[in-house]
């Protein structure tokens, strides 16, 4: 670490905003020296009526909330703009026109105050939210960060890989999906049942009054550490299908049971290749991050699995696993420590 740098650490602190505006949750966040000071997020409610993400309307929003939130992430933090060391935003993957409202602020920002530029990768943001530190748990109860080398299972709306990470930078992705991610299968099956969006929080309150082995749904294969979701949604939707036509209140007789069912599929397809992942790598620091790894039911199960089978299991808050700004401000510390800063001219980017 640079000489100035350490000596800010122990003088004042290093303090960075965290901004996320890759889908459709405006978030800033404020961290010094890696410990949480304020975390804002406003959702946007104005998708629901349509079942899904309108890009335009996400980033519309986004240019509604971003000052608002951001100036209550600072002023939570009791932080003037001036004082910030850096101003870490994410800068994709993601949907473009969501993304241009986070950059081009952090960067006027950035600007206005002379802070450094850091760009995050939205993916790495939740892995590292795992280093989140919050001073509230100060006192030994700090939960335990993974340690080095760990698999990450990122589970979200969007993406749905096993990475081995080696450090706060180094990743390499061991498996991903080839199709859909977890979270859209969740929220596709979810609308065909007439839930609404994101359906996956609601299929996960609704399993816990079900039985998960009420039915039985395809679990395709895709081979290696890979996964395949598609192939479970349609076979969902088929079944939900023949059903209803032989029983109109089937869905309303059985919402519960069919989302216990779709739950523990899910849930097993994920896990089989976390075990294959473990058996291939040796790595038994088991982690999970993104919005899916909010499930009750796969927190269980992972919990119980390292039990059994002797490995180290990692859950982030439940606050920390879907879109939060938190995740972003964590990755910037770790990159403004080791000089990773970024310059005016990064455009955002909207896939991998
Ligand atoms: O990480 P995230 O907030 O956004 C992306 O980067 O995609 O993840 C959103 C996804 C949605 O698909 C949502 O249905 C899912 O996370 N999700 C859940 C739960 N909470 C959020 N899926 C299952 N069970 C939950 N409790
Ligand atoms: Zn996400």
């Amino acid at each position: 670490m640079f000489a100035g740098l350490l000596k800010k650490m122990q003088t004042r602190g290093i303090t960075i905003l965290g901004i996320e505006t890759s889908c459709d949750d405006t978030s800033a966040a404020v961290i010094r020296n890696g410990f949480l000071l304020s975390n804002v997020l406003a959702n946007q409610d104005v998708h629901r009526r349509y079942g899904g993400v309108i890009p335009e309307l996400a980033s519309r929003a986004h240019q509604q909330h971003i000052i608002p939130v951001v100036h209550r992430a600072l002023d939570e933090a009791g932080v003037q703009p001036q004082s910030l060391d850096a101003i870490a935003f994410t800068r994709g993957p993601g949907l473009l026109g969501s993304l241009l409202v986070g950059n081009a602020f952090a960067k006027g920002l950035a600007l206005a105050t002379g802070a450094a530029l850091v760009e995050v990768n939205h993916l790495q943001g939740h892995v590292l939210s795992h280093f989140i530190n919050e001073q509230l748990t100060m006192n030994n109860e700090q939960c335990s960060a993974p340690r080095f080398p760990f698999l990450c299972l990122l589970v979200s709306g969007g993406h749905t890989q096993i990475i081995v990470v080696r450090s706060h930078f180094d990743f390499e992705v061991i498996g991903h999906t080839i199709d859909d991610a977890a979270g859209e299968a969740f929220d596709k099956c979810a609308k065909v049942l007439g839930l609404p969006y994101p359906g996956g929080p609601v299929i996960d309150r609704l399993a816990a009054q079900g039985d998960a082995a009420a039915f039985r749904f395809a679990k395709p294969r895709a081979g290696g550490l890979n996964y395949s979701f598609s192939g479970l949604k349609t076979s969902f939707l088929y079944f939900v299908r023949d059903q209803l036509a032989a029983n109109p209140r089937f869905i309303d007789e059985r919402r519960a049971d069919l989302c216990a069912a779709l739950q523990q599929t899910i849930i097993d397809i994920l896990l089989e290749n976390i075990v294959r992942a473990v058996a291939q790598t040796g790595i038994t620091e088991v982690a999970v991050a993104g919005g899916v790894s909010a499930n009750s039911g796969l927190r269980r199960r992972l919990v119980d699995e390292s039990a059994r089978r002797g490995w180290t299991a990692y859950l982030p808050a439940l606050r920390f696993t879907t879109d939060n700004a938190a995740m972003i401000a964590i990755a910037g510390y770790h990159k403004f420590l080791h000089g990773r800063t970024t310059t005016l001219d990064a455009a955002p980017f909207a896939s991998t």
